[in-house]
């Protein structure tokens, strides 16, 4: 101990003053991080529900980040960068997968006592979440009105739903890579959610019967399928544990609640990688 003023000379050669340089917290930002949970109930729960919430946000941008590389590099025909990142979201996805252990510690009575202070705020309303649906293919304008109070993120969203889904690129790369795929199929638009297309059936199946000549679309395809397997856990645990914590009550976004979350189960971001599966 210093002997004038009570604090420690040296802990472990670690440094200790950080007078005149940037800490951990100057680094990560978490003055901002940690001031910005602001429960409106009274209720210890809330806490939860907001942590949980604002983690699954971080982690969405994390997404978006390595989403939007992967897709240029797949547009510059540079596969192994693109791997790298298409196992790092699956990863992150798993993660959010299991996230919901932990929100499903909320009983019903517990979420019953937040409810009221939600008003109409529902992850409905996540622009990252739409962000990252887009940037997949699953389009639906529809999901813009919802943002028109923040010009800066509908324009996101408005971008995004016209630009080439990280799949459409995956397809324009079949094409040029001497598969016959349908010219419709990537020249008219990409503002509509992907259906499965004969030509890209074909091309992939080409693909996986014989691996070994086509390995690097066929490493892109399993990559894809790792995702949208993730993606599809997310949506399911997200279902069952809304249906534990709020029963068939509508949601606070407006929709039915449950049998809405039940419909979205039957989104298929990459149909053809599926289908194809049944005539191998
Ligand atoms: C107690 C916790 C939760 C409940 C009761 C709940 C309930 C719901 C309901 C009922 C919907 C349908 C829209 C609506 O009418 O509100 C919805 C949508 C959604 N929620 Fe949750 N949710 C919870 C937690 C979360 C968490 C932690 C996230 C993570 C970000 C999340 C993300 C979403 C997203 C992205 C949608 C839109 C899904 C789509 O349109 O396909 N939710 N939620």
């Amino acid at each position: 101990m210093d002997s004038k003023d009570n604090k420690p000379a040296e802990w472990h050669g670690a440094k200790l003053d950080f007078a005149g340089s940037m800490s951990y917290g100057d680094y990560l930002g978490l003055d901002q991080i940690l001031s910005a949970q602001h429960p409106l109930s009274p209720n210890h729960n809330e806490m939860l529900f907001i942590v949980q919430h604002q983690t699954s946000e971080l982690w969405l941008k994390l997404m978006l980040h390595e989403m939007q590389a992967v897709r240029a590099q797949i547009r510059a025909g540079e596969l192994p960068p693109a791997f790298k990142m298409l196992a790092r979201v699956a990863r992150i996805m798993d993660q959010l997968v299991h996230a919901w252990d932990v929100l499903a510690t909320m009983t019903p009575p517990e979420y019953t006592a937040i409810r009221p202070y939600l008003g109409a705020s529902s992850g409905f309303q996540s622009y990252q979440y739409r962000e990252l649906e887009f940037i997949l293919g699953n389009k639906n304008a529809n999901m813009l009105p919802v943002h028109e109070k923040r010009p800066e993120l509908h324009a996101i969203l408005e971008r995004e739903l016209h630009a080439p889904s990280v799949y459409d690129e995956a397809v324009m790369l079949l094409a040029r890579s001497g598969f016959a795929i349908a010219p419709e199929r990537i020249e008219g638009g990409f503002t509509q959610p992907t259906r499965c297309d004969e030509s890209v059936k074909a091309a992939w199946l080409e693909v996986y019967k014989d691996p070994e000549h086509h390995w690097a679309l066929y490493e892109l395809a399993e990559k894809l399928v790792d995702l949208e397997t993730s993606f599809r856990f997310w949506r399911f645990r997200h279902v069952t544990t809304v249906e534990r914590i709020i029963g068939f009550k509508t949601g606070t976004g407006g929709t039915a609640g449950v049998s809405y979350l039940r419909k979205m189960l039957d989104v298929v971001l990459f149909p053809e990688l599926f289908a194809l599966r049944t005539a191998l």
